[in-house]
């Protein structure tokens, strides 16, 4: 899915170690559709060359504020045409002219005569940035509202270790995104569960499902890219958890761990305004965990097994609930009927009901269909067509704005 179709991002490069890495941010942007246009500073060009942008991006390259093509200004017809605008990297003093308003470069210039999301990923030696001065800096492009793309740890040019390195490209790629995604859900506090449980039989076994956790991390991307605040509890994964800004993960390992922490993050004192759970929970757990590995010759074991909290039946009985609560239901046959039944079952107003059955739904594969049940006196359950899970999540996203609105 290609989230910046049509959209323009104007890629300012400024004179850090790191400009290479800027070669990464431009094919990143175009991946997701953008057109993209580089500005590189003075700076910049003794790092990197602009043919090497020129290349990455198929645009020539703003090298200056003086100069007119068929009398237009480029730098201004540049803040006018795009969508948002990343420096990355920015060097110090990049940072010191942003915040002044020094207008002696293109992307200087093309700053001051641009009105929309404005995203700065810094990287420098770790004293540069912990100086007063660029500290300072960096506080006064805050408080008017750029999005700063916090500089990592780590091994920096000069061989010391610090804070300073530019943050991942996968990091600034999600940063831009939020930023020039409709925030349909800014200031709200969601909490999503994803993957499987793993539920110990002894220290080297266990049971656990078939749960990649893609389709719960991808609805938390989704939350995310749209403003939200999301709590991520997760069980072991093997899908990847994104860079968005905005997920807090919280791993976990068995289905008591995961009910716990749900129930720690909804009674803690910022309250949740949804809770999606998408996880899949054991139903069932060892009675006892065998201390020590349960040996072969001793033949196969009679393992007792209990059930485990029921999280989502926990959170929809809740009397003091001022959540929106959506389940996840992974079914083999009559997923209407079992989706519109849980939902009544748990509490929850809505149910997403999905068909783990068949070969491109559900588990391990990266479509699915979902059957949406509702409440019949908000609106009509029915199914999407099949699609990117990606794209379901969306679906999700949008279910979730339209419930929320409608509290
Ligand atoms: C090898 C080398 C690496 C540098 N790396 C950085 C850096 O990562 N961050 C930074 O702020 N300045 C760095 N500098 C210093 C800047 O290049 C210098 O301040 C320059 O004037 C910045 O120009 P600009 O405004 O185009 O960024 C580096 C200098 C050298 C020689």
């Amino acid at each position: 899915m290609q989230r910046l179709s049509d959209r323009h991002v104007v890629v300012g490069v400024t004179g850090s170690i790191a400009a290479y890495r800027a070669c990464d941010v431009v094919r990143e942007l175009r991946a997701q559709g953008a057109t993209v246009r580089v500005a590189p500073t003075k700076g910049a060009q003794a790092f990197v060359t602009p043919l090497t942008f020129e290349a990455l991006s198929g645009q020539p390259c703003l090298l200056t504020s003086l100069e007119v093509h068929a009398g237009l200004i480029p730098h201004v017809e540049e803040a006018y045409r795009a969508a948002a605008v990343v420096v990355a990297p920015a060097s110090a003093d990049a940072i010191a002219k942003m915040a002044a308003g020094f207008a002696d470069e293109a992307i200087l210039s093309l700053l001051l005569s641009f009105q929309g999301p404005v995203i700065v990923a810094p990287a420098m030696e770790t004293h540069m940035w912990s100086h007063p001065a660029t500290q300072h800096n960096i506080a006064t492009l805050r408080a008017r509202g750029v999005v700063i793309v916090d500089p990592d740890e780590g091994p920096l040019a000069s061989g010391r270790t610090g804070r300073g390195r530019l943050a991942p490209v996968a990091r600034i790629i999600e940063t831009v995104l939020r930023a020039t995604t409709p925030a349909t859900l800014l200031g709200r506090r969601l909490l999503v569960t994803a993957g499987p449980t793993v539920e110990d039989i002894d220290p080297a076994r266990s049971i656990t499902n078939r749960s990649s956790g893609t389709m719960g991390v991808m609805v938390a991307r989704a939350l995310a890219l749209r403003g939200a605040d999301v709590e991520l509890v997760h069980g072991p994964m093997r899908a990847a958890v994104p860079a968005t800004p905005g997920i807090s993960l919280h791993p976990v390992r068995s289905a008591d761990q995961m009910a716990k922490r749900c129930f720690a993050i909804v009674d803690d004192h910022r309250s949740i305004d949804a809770a999606i759970m998408a996880a899949a929970v054991a139903d069932f757990t060892p009675a006892s965990k065998a201390p020590g590995k349960l040996k072969k010759q001793d033949g196969p074991p009679a393992i007792a097994l209990v059930s485990t909290t029921d999280i989502l039946a926990t959170l929809g009985a809740r009397r003091d609930r001022r959540y929106a609560l959506v389940g996840f239901a992974a079914e083999t046959s009559a997923i209407e009927a079992a989706a519109a039944e849980k939902r009544q079952r748990k509490g929850c107003d809505v149910v997403i009901g999905n068909d783990v059955g068949a070969s491109n739904t559900g588990f391990d594969v990266n479509t699915n269909r979902l059957y949406v049940a509702r409440d019949a006196a908000r609106a009509a359950s029915g199914w999407t067509v099949l699609m990117s899970k990606e794209a379901c999540a969306e679906v999700v996203a949008d279910e979730l704005v339209g419930l929320l609105a409608a509290r």
